[in-house]
C-alpha cells in the first residue's frame, strides 16, 4: 500500500505490477468516497452516495487526473418511480421496488422479501477490492470482489453472500455482477449462438429497453448461447477502432447474461447463475459464492477487445503450465473409425500419423466396456476385453515407440443404462423418483453433485491415468440435463445440484491435474458446447465444433476468436465439407488454431502424405505465433467478400503469418492489396510461402513492415476453395 501522488494526499492507493511491468491500481478517495480501479488502459469506478448506496460511476478508458467523480442522488425519479428504484447500483437487492435486474433476490423465513443493500465497509489488498454491503435491517451481507488484471485491465467481479441471521434464508437469484453504462444513442450488442455442428454464430443487435437475454438452462454452458458478450457503439466502432466493452462468465453450468436499457437509456447488464429453476437455502452462518464475471474495455475496436481477451485467457485463466506451452499437433481417430475401434486398426493409424509428424495420438470413443455403439458402455472405464485383450499397454507402447504421446477420450459424467455402473448404481443418475428418466444419445447424466459419485468418477480416472502412460484426455460431455432431481437431499436443498455439480466437476479436474501434472485436458461437449472461462481454468484446449468443414470453420473460428484465443481452439483436417476442397486448403483452415488431423489416413494417397507432412512441419514453425501472437482479422470470413484474411503477429513482431483464403472467387471480383497490421514498421521482413512454393508476383521477397502495412501484398486466387499463407520473418 502506498500513498497516491497524482490523486492527492488523502487517496489510498494499492498497486500491483504485472509480469510485463503493466500496473494495476485500486485507489480509494475517502473525501469523495470513490473507488478507482485502474489496469492497463482501462478504468472501472464506483462510489458510495450520501445514503450509502454503492453506485457504478465509470467503465471505460483510463480517466487520468483530476477526474471529478462522485456518486450523487442519481437521475432522479421518473414518473411514478421513486428515486431509489432506478439508481445505477453496483449490486442491488430486490427491495424497495428496485426496478432493474437486482444482483440478489431473497425470501427470509418470515416471508419478508425486501432486501436493501448499503455500504458497510471495504478492504483493499494489492489489486483487489473487497466491498461489503449489508441489508438496512437484517444481518445479510454481500461481499463484492474486484480483481484488476495489470496486463489487460480486465476486472474480475464476483460476490459472496453470508447469512448472519438465526434463521435460514432462501436465495431465489444470486448473480455475479451487474453493470451500468451511461446513455449513448447507439450501443450495439454482440453475442454468439449456435447448435450442434453450428456453433459460434455472431449476432449483433441494438440495445433497447427490451432486454436481450443470453442463457443456458441446460445444466452446462451449452452452445445455444455462449457466456460472452461485447458492446460497442454503432456510430464509432469498427474492427480496429472505437470503444468496445466486453465480458465473459467463468461458469460451466446454467448461466444468464441480460442486457437492456433502463428508463434513462443507460445500459444495464447482469450476469451469473441462471435464476431458472434456481433456489439455494442459506442456513445461519452459511455463505454462497458466485461465479466470476470478467469484463474489460478496449479503445481499439472489436479486434482490440479480442486481443485483450486472448492475452487475459492465455495469461491469467489457463492452468499455469499451459499458458505459454505450444499445443501439440494431434491425430484423432474418431472420424476414421467411429466406434469400430480395434488394437490393430489404431496401431496402423498411429504408424501413419507418426509418419507426417503428429506429436499426440488420440484414441476416441469406442475403446471401453461394451462400447460398440452409443447404446452401451458409458460408465465402464476399462478397456474392452475383445478389442484390447492385453489392455491399452501394447497400443500405448507402440505410440510411444513411434515418438508420440498417447491421448484418450472419456465421457466421465455420463452413463448408459446398458452398463455395469448403472446396473450397480441406478440411484447415481439425476432423477425424480417415480418419474421417467429421459435419455438423450441413449445416456443418462450422473449426479456429480453427490460426493460419492464425484469420488467414484475421480477414482476411475485416477486409476486410468495411474495405470497407463496417458498424456492427454479428451473429456467429452454429450447431453443436456432433463430431470435434475437429487432425491437424497431435503426438498429445499435439491436445487443446489446446479452449483454443486459444476463445483465437483472443477474439483475432479483440479485434483487430476494435481495428481498427474503431465496430463493435458481438452474440454469437449459434442463440439463447442462447454467453452467458457470456468472450464478453461482446468483445460488446456477445447474442441471447437464437430463441424470441420474447412470453409465453414473459417467463419466459426473468426467468431470464436472474438472471445477465446487461438491457443485453445482445436481445428482438425477431415473429409467434411465439399470434396473439392483440397487437403492443402483444409490444412490452411485448421492451421489457424491448434492443429489436429482427423482424416481416415487409410484412404490417403502418397501425395496426401507428402502434403500433410510438409504442412505439419510448416505449422510447427509458425504455431507459437498463431497460438500466442496478436490476431488481426483483416477481412473477416463472414461471407460478405470472396476473400478472408487473418493475420497472426508474434508478440515481439519478429514473425507474422498471413492466411489469405478465397471462396467462389468470380472473374468480376476485384483483387486489391491486403494491408497488414501490427508489424514493426522499421523492420525488414523476408517473405516465404508457408508451403515452400514460389512467391507470387505481388509478394516481395523483402520489404519493410511499413511497406506491408501501407502498400500490402496481392495474391489473386481462383476457384471454389483456394488459399495461401505467407510467412514474414524479420531479418
Ligand atoms: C462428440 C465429439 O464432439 C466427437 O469429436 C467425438 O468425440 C464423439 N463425441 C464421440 O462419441
Amino acid at each position: 500500500m502506498r500513498r497516491g501522488i497524482n490523486f492527492g494526499a488523502l487517496c489510498l492507493v494499492a498497486s500491483v505490477l504485472g509480469a510485463t511491468g503493466a500496473r494495476a491500481e485500486v485507489i480509494y478517495d475517502p473525501a469523495t468516497r470513490v473507488f478507482r480501479l485502474v489496469g492497463g488502459e482501462t478504468e472501472y469506478d464506483l462510489g458510495i452516495d450520501p445514503e450509502g448506496y454503492v453506485q457504478s460511476l465509470h467503465w471505460g478508458a483510463a480517466l487520468g487526473a483530476p477526474a471529478p467523480l462522485a456518486a450523487g442522488p442519481g437521475a432522479g425519479a421518473a414518473g411514478p418511480d421513486a428515486p431509489h428504484q432506478n439508481l445505477p447500483q453496483e449490486f442491488a437487492g430486490q427491495g424497495e421496488g428496485f426496478v432493474p435486474e437486482p444482483g440478489i433476490k431473497v425470501a427470509f423465513s418470515d416471508g419478508n422479501r425486501d432486501l436493501v443493500l448499503r455500504y458497510a465497509g471495504h478492504r483493499i489488498a494489492g489489486n483487489t477490492l473487497f466491498l461489503e454491503l449489508r441489508d438496512i435491517a437484517r444481518p445479510l451481507l454481500v461481499t463484492l470482489r474486484y480483481d484488476v488484471d495489470p496486463a489487460t485491465g480486465v476486472v474480475s467481479r464476483s460476490a459472496v453472500v453470508r447469512n448472519g441471521g438465526k434463521a435460514s434464508v432462501r436465495l431465489d437469484q444470486f448473480l455475479s455482477a451487474t453493470f451500468t453504462l451511461p446513455y449513448q444513442p447507439d450501443y450495439r450488442l454482440s453475442y454468439m449462438t449456435g447448435r450442434h455442428a453450428s456453433e459460434w454464430t455472431m449476432n449483433r443487435t441494438p440495445v433497447t429497453g427490451a432486454a436481450t437475454v443470453m442463457e443456458s438452462r441446460r445444466g452446462s454452458t451449452s452452445y445455444h448461447a455462449n457466456p460472452w458478450f461485447s458492446l460497442d457503439r454503432e456510430g464509432l466502432t469498427t474492427e480496429e477502432s472505437g470503444p468496445v466493452w466486453f465480458g465473459a462468465l467463468g461458469w460451466s453450468g446454467s448461466w444468464r447474461i441480460g442486457v437492456g436499457r433502463d428508463l434513462f437509456g443507460r445500459v444495464r447488464m447482469a450476469g451469473g447463475f441462471n435464476p431458472y429453476d434456481f433456489a439455494w437455502t442459506l442456513k445461519p452462518g452459511e455463505t454462497l459464492e458466485s461465479p466470476v464475471f470478467h469484463v474489460g474495455y478496449s479503445d481499439h475496436g472489436r479486434g482490440g477487445a479480442a486481443r485483450l481477451m486472448h492475452r487475459f485467457v492465455n495469461g491469467s485463466i489457463l492452468p499455469e503450465g499451459s499458458r505459454t506451452r505450444p499445443r501439440k499437433v494431434l491425430y484423432n481417430s474418431w472420424e476414421a473409425t467411429g466406434f469400430d475401434v480395434t488394437e490393430a486398426g489404431q496401431m496402423a493409424l498411429a504408424e501413419k500419423a507418426a509418419s507426417i509428424g503428429v506429436e499426440r495420438f488420440v484414441m476416441d470413443d469406442g475403446w471401453f466396456g461394451a462400447r460398440d455403439s452409443d447404446r452401451a458402455g458409458l460408465g465402464d472405464w476399462s478397456p474392452s476385453r475383445t478389442k484390447f485383450p492385453n489392455g491399452l499397454k501394447p497400443l500405448i507402447d507402440k505410440v510411444a515407440r513411434l515418438g508420440m504421446e498417447f491421448g484418450l477420450w472419456v465421457e466421465p459424467e455420463m452413463v448408459n443404462a446398458d452398463s455395469a455402473l448403472y446396473r450397480a448404481h441406478p440411484d447415481w443418475v439425476m432423477n425424480f423418483p417415480g418419474r421417467p428418466r429421459t435419455e438423450a444419445r441413449n445416456q443418462l447424466v450422473l449426479n456429480l453433485a453427490r460426493t460419492d459419485v464425484r469420488d467414484h468418477v475421480l477414482a476411475a480416472l485416477d486409476r486410468l491415468l495411474s495405470e497407463n502412460n496417458i498424456r492427454f484426455i479428451k473429456w467429452d460431455y454429450n447431453r443436456t440435463w432433463s430431470e435434475p432431481g437429487w432425491p437424497e437431499r431435503a426438498a429445499g436443498d435439491q436445487q443446489r445440484i446446479y452449483v454443486d455439480y459444476v463445483r465437483n466437476l472443477y474439483f475432479i479436474l483440479a485434483e487430476l491435474r494435481r495428481r498427474h501434472p503431465g496430463v493435458e485436458f481438452e474440454a469437449c461437449s459434442s463440439g463447442g458446447g462447454r467453452v467458457d472461462l470456468g472450464i478453461l481454468r482446468y483445460s488446456d484446449q477445447v474442441w471447437t465444433s464437430d463441424n470441420t468443414d474447412p470453409f465453414e470453420r473459417l467463419a466459426m473460428q473468426g467468431n470464436f476468436t472474438s472471445a477465446y484465443p487461438a491457443s485453445v481452439m482445436m481445428a482438425w483436417t477431415t473429409e467434411w465439407g465439399d470434396p473439392g476442397a483440397s487437403l492443402e486448403y483444409r490444412f490452411l483452415s485448421a492451421m489457424q488454431g491448434g492443429l489436429g488431423i482427423g482424416n481416415d489416413l487409410n484412404a490417403w494417397t502418397p501425395q496426401d502424405f507428402r502434403t500433410a507432412k510438409a504442412m505439419v512441419a510448416a505449422y510447427k514453425r509458425v504455431r507459437a505465433t498463431v497460438q500466442h501472437g496478436e490476431l488481426y482479422r483483416l477481412a473477416p470470413p463472414d461471407g460478405t467478400t470472396p476473400y478472408s484474411d487473418t493475420l497472426y503477429v508474434a508478440a515481439d513482431r519478429a514473425q507474422a503469418v498471413w492466411f489469405h483464403m478465397g471462396h467462389s472467387v468470380a472473374v468480376r471480383d476485384n483483387v486489391g492489396p491486403v494491408l497488414l497490421r501490427g508489424l514493426d514498421a522499421d523492420g525488414v521482413y523476408a517473405a516465404a510461402m508457408i508451403d515452400g512454393g514460389a512467391l507470387p508476383e505481388g509478394i516481395p521477397a523483402k520489404a519493410s513492415g511499413a511497406w506491408w502495412m501501407s502498400r500490402g501484398g496481392v495474391v489473386p486466387l481462383k476457384g471454389q476453395y483456394a488459399g495461401v499463407a505467407v510467412v514474414l520473418s524479420r531479418q
